[in-house]
């Protein structure tokens, strides 16, 4: 069953929250499968999936594209679509693009920074929105841990409250020092989730192919639970000697007795 905001909102404090992004149709119904409650489809998509250098290349048509595949792999599930780069910088242009995405298939909306007219127009307009603050990959200037200065840290701990403020029902933190994620986390309502704001924050998120270890760079704060990569080496090694010697398909015994 989908779990909805107030479920989510319940979990503060009693449940550690597990999100693991998702771009495609099989992966998000694995993760369904897996009992994962809450699925982001984030504009990561861009960088691991679709070979740019950045987030920003990405477009509402190629959220929508991802958006549908993972609804229809986990209809039971609480579906994150985030909106790309340019896409919200406006309230008016924000909500057309947010109702495309819940159109697509997404139960909720995240959002990249302090855009707070946004997310209280989206919210009034019965759009449900996660915000994300601390490392925002759409306007960072390079990948590295922010909040490290006691300016920085109170600029994010703000944005935060403001946010929460705004009418978000969660909070995405990534990449801050693991005691702002701490008080971050004491200090608001809402859950928080974090990906590089180390363990004490209300649930954690994954990049899928960073945790399934597909390509071949993963940031130091993810884990790789598996070597997906390597296999897939293996199996197109494999192919291309059995295609190349012609023991494939001779040696599919089925096909060998069947012909079908
Ligand atoms: O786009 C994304 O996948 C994200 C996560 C890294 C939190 O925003």
């Amino acid at each position: 069953m989908t779990l909805t905001v107030k479920d989510f909102q319940s979990m503060k404090g009693s449940k550690p929250i597990a999100m693991l992004t998702a771009y495609n149709c099989p992966v998000a119904r694995s993760l369904e499968k897996a009992g994962i409650p809450i699925i982001l489809v984030g504009d990561t998509v861009g960088m691991v999936e679709m070979g740019f250098d950045s987030t920003r290349e990405v477009t509402i048509e190629h959220m929508e594209y991802h958006v549908g595949a993972v609804k229809r792999g986990a209809p039971n599930t609480h579906v994150i679509g985030d909106m790309p780069y340019g896409t919200d910088n406006d309230t008016e242009t924000a909500l057309t693009n947010a109702k495309r995405l819940i159109v697509a298939g997404a139960d909720c909306v995240k959002l990249e920074g302090p855009k707070l007219d946004v997310i209280e127009h989206l919210v009034k307009n019965g759009i449900d929105v996660i915000g994300h603050t601390g490392l925002t990959p759409q306007t960072a200037e390079n990948f590295k841990k922010v909040g490290k200065t006691s300016e920085d840290a109170m600029r994010i701990r703000e944005e935060s409250k403001a946010i929460q403020a705004a009418g978000a029902f969660m909070l995405v933190l990534e990449h801050i020092p693991e005691d702002l994620g701490k008080t971050i986390t004491e200090e608001i309502d809402i859950p928080t989730i974090g990906i590089g704001a180390g363990s004490d924050t209300d649930g954690q998120v994954l990049v899928i192919n960073d945790a399934s270890g597909i390509g071949d760079y993963w940031p130091p704060f993810s884990k790789q639970y598996a070597q997906v990569s390597e296999t897939i080496d293996q199996v197109a090694k494999a192919f291309l000697s059995e295609v190349e010697s012609k023991e494939f398909p001779n040696n599919i015994l089925e096909f060998k007795q069947t012909g079908n």
